[in-house]
């Protein structure tokens, strides 16, 4: 079963693709999230777990609903990644979460999209076809993904450096508690009170007040549902997202319906600038490390 969180549609994507690819199902997580549900999931096949990154992590919310939910049926586990270009210790954090449950955790893989950090104040737009370069690769990617699966092997996951964790662990808190406050997002003129952005929040901060949206925590995960898919780019984010390309994978139909033609060209391309924190630990020499590998059912 491929289980999967997807603010802006980047991981339903790679979610999708796989699932048809190895003739699987597909679980939107965001009811389950939203609701605090822990219900049992069965899955005679591996479970496929698909997952955006935050701040080099795996999402608060999803850690949390992964530590809780009884997974019964097969114990083999993937993890997949989407992401601006970094995973950080994402799958440092999937395995001790599985391992802890006993479950046989067997690796992850990574695909870069466009980044979705509309709040980040170092959030660069990118051209079209940039956009167009990171859909189209992660496209074809998912065929040798999927060939790991179906054929029951490891990921080969990045070596995960241990000064990478002495970096997020301590810092990635603190960086959410000053940059993923509520208090400057607002809705514009423009909203015509269709309540999309309520409906999509995973952490159910929003509420319609008086056909408009209120934030009424003073933190919430930054997913970037509301602001990037709002159908009236009626929400900013203080002066930060002003003027700012919304983005969500469904703008780019296009780019899907045609992929096949503009795979070979467009996938060659790849000047990707980083648009959060960028540690460019890989280049570190080896300070010392971690190796990294290593009821709803369905049949
Ligand atoms: C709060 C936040 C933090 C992010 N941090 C990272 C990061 O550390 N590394 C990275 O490569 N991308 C980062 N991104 C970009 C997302 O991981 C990426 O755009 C992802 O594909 C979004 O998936 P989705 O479309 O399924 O929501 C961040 C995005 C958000 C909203
Ligand atoms: S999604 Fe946009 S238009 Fe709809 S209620 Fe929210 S802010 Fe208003
Ligand atoms: S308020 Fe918006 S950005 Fe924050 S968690 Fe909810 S949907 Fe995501």
């Amino acid at each position: 079963m491929v289980l999967f969180f997807s603010g802006t549609g980047n991981t339903r994507l790679v979610a999708e693709e796989l699932a048809k690819k190895l003739d699987d199902t597909t679980f939107n997580l965001l009811d389950c999230i939203r609701n605090k549900d822990y219900s049992e999931i069965h899955s005679e096949k591996p479970f496929i777990f698909c997952v955006p990154i935050y701040v080099s992590e795996i999402p608060k919310f999803i850690e949390r609903y992964f530590k809780n939910v009884p997974l019964t049926g097969s114990d083999i586990i993937y993890g997949i990644f989407t992401n601006g270009g970094y995973s950080g210790i994402a799958g440092v954090q999937l395995k001790r979460v599985f391992r802890a449950k006993g479950m046989r955790y067997k690796g992850y893989a990574e695909f870069k999209f466009p980044s979705n950090h509309l709040t980040n104040k170092g959030h660069k737009d990118i051209s079209d076809e940039e956009i167009a370069a990171r859909i189209i690769a992660s496209m074809k990617k998912t065929e040798s993904v999927a060939k790991v699966i179906r054929t029951g092997q490891e990921f080969k996951s990045r070596h995960i450096w241990l000064i990478e964790l002495i970096a997020t662990v301590p810092v990635a808190p603190i960086l959410m508690h000053f940059t993923q406050k509520t208090d400057m997002f607002y809705a514009k003129d423009s909203c015509i009170a269709c309540g999309k952005c309520e409906k999509l929040c995973p952490d159910r901060v929003i509420k319609m007040v008086d056909g408009r949206p209120t934030w009424n925590k003073s933190h919430c995960t930054h997913c970037m549902s509301c602001i990037q898919n709002c159908p009236r780019e009626a929400i900013e984010f203080g002066t930060v997202t002003e003027g700012k390309r919304r983005y969500s994978l469904s703008r780019y139909k296009d780019v899907l319906e045609n992929s096949e033609n503009n795979l070979e060209e467009t996938s060659r391309k790849d000047t990707y600038e980083e648009d959060f924190i960028n540690i460019d630990l890989c280049s570190v020499s080896c300070i010392g490390g971690m190796r990294e590998n290593g009821a709803r059912t369905n049949g």
